[in-house]
């Protein structure tokens, strides 16, 4: 991972030990969709313009998964109408990226959510050869493409409580996962919210099944960043650095997920204002989970540091990140167009080690 490269000013990484690149600044596409019915923060009117606003910035590896936004699939749908809209030129520019493993509905058949399992049948979601195969055609479909550039398992098919006890074969889905490849219809393969143990047993079965050694898993995307650190490994008990070192050991590359906690490390959030702010995080269920007194003092720390280094808490956070060992690409979720251009300018900012002290230590506890 010691190649370089940028597009358009942005410094570009290869992923894992592969010849694809990512731009350093991604965009994660979870919160897209269709905001009157499903859950979603952005439309197609404003998504369309923070993706051309992205390209412009040389922002080229996007983000999203088959079953974002109440399982309803209209992220890869909004992103489907972009591309058609856009064209070939466009499209063969984007690394684009997305995940099987959910239940996803049918356009406009937007039932309760949480989704009840018992309207679909087993053979829809998981690690089958049934659903993959189906999910890989219903995405193609949905995303308006003929490939997808980089397809992860969304989460590991195990049974509750069980970190290897794998509901299919672990053969069976990773021969259906390099199928795929041999059909031309996916480039590179990554795993999502896997733990090591999970991951290394991952690999093996693709090296038994696997047509050839470039069949690899190249990148690990599970949940990372400044207040949630001990989550990168996805499992009890398992560090950061465990994880850390097994992606150094295999060459695989971490993408990580939530970069910026859901937005508690843009500065926006603090112990005084949260009756106030209009955000995900005050406006969603997941607020528990970030807006901690430990969070809220973490943000208050990210955010002074940010100004004595005149640049925004979320540029910080980021740079943070792109600073750690093996990541490739911070695909933070953009819910404005100005989201976009202040994220980017998280390249430009200049860590010295006494600042990454400073904020490892500041983190230390997460
Ligand atoms: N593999 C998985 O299981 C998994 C799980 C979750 C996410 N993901 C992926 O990871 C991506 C990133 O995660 P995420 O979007 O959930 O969380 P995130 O990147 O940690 O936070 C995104 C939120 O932060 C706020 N924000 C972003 N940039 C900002 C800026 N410059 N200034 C102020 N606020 C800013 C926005 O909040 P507001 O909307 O409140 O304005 C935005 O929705 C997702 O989009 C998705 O692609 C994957």
């Amino acid at each position: 991972m010691s190649n370089t490269s940028s597009f358009r000013g942005m410094p570009c990484r290869t992923v894992g030990d592969s010849g694809l690149w990512v731009s350093e600044i991604g965009i994660g596409l979870w919160k897209w969709g269709y905001p009157e019915y499903d859950h979603s923060r952005v439309g197609e009117y404003l998504g369309f313009q923070i993706l051309d606003r992205a390209l412009d910035l040389g922002v080229f590896h996007w983000d999203t998964a088959a079953s974002y936004n109440a399982g309803s699939g209209n992220s890869e749908r909004l992103l489907g109408r972009y591309f058609a809209n856009r064209g070939r030129i466009v499209r063969d520019k984007i690394v684009l990226a997305t995940k099987f493993a959910n239940h996803h509905r049918e356009e406009h058949q937007l039932g309760p959510y949480p989704i009840n399992d018992q309207d679909f049948t087993p053979n829809q979601c998981g690690g089958s050869r049934i659903y993959l195969m189906r999910e890989l055609e219903h995405s193609l479909r949905k995303l308006c493409t003929d490939r997808i550039d980089l397809l992860y398992l969304h989460s590991p098919n195990v049974a509750t409580g069980g970190d290897t006890d794998w509901i299919t074969p672990l053969d069976e889905t990773w021969s259906a996962m390099d199928d795929m490849v041999s059909q031309g219809k996916v480039r590179y393969l990554g795993i999502s919210n896997h733990s090591p143990e999970q991951a290394r047993a991952t690999i093996e079965a693709l090296k038994q099944v696997g047509k050839d050694s470039s069949r690899r898993i190249i990148a690990i995307q599970n949940c990372y960043n400044m207040a949630e650190r001990s989550k990168l490994g996805s499992s009890e008990g398992v560090g950061e650095q465990e994880m850390l070192d097994f992606a150094a050991e295999y060459g695989i590359s971490i993408i990580p997920y939530f970069p910026l906690a859901g937005g508690l490390l843009t500065g926006r959030y603090t112990k005084g204002n949260l009756d106030q702010v209009e955000g995900r995080l005050t406006t969603e269920a997941i607020s528990g989970r970030f807006l901690t007194d430990k969070g809220l003092k973490l943000a208050a720390k990210v955010t002074a540091m940010a100004k004595q280094k005149k640049c925004s808490a979320a540029q910080l956070a980021i740079a943070w990140l792109l600073k750690r060992p093996m990541l490739a690409s911070v695909i933070a979720g953009c819910t404005k167009l100005e989201h976009i251009d202040d994220n980017v300018g998280a390249v430009k900012v200049k860590l010295s080690k006494a600042d990454i002290d400073e904020l490892n230590k500041a983190s230390a506890w997460s």
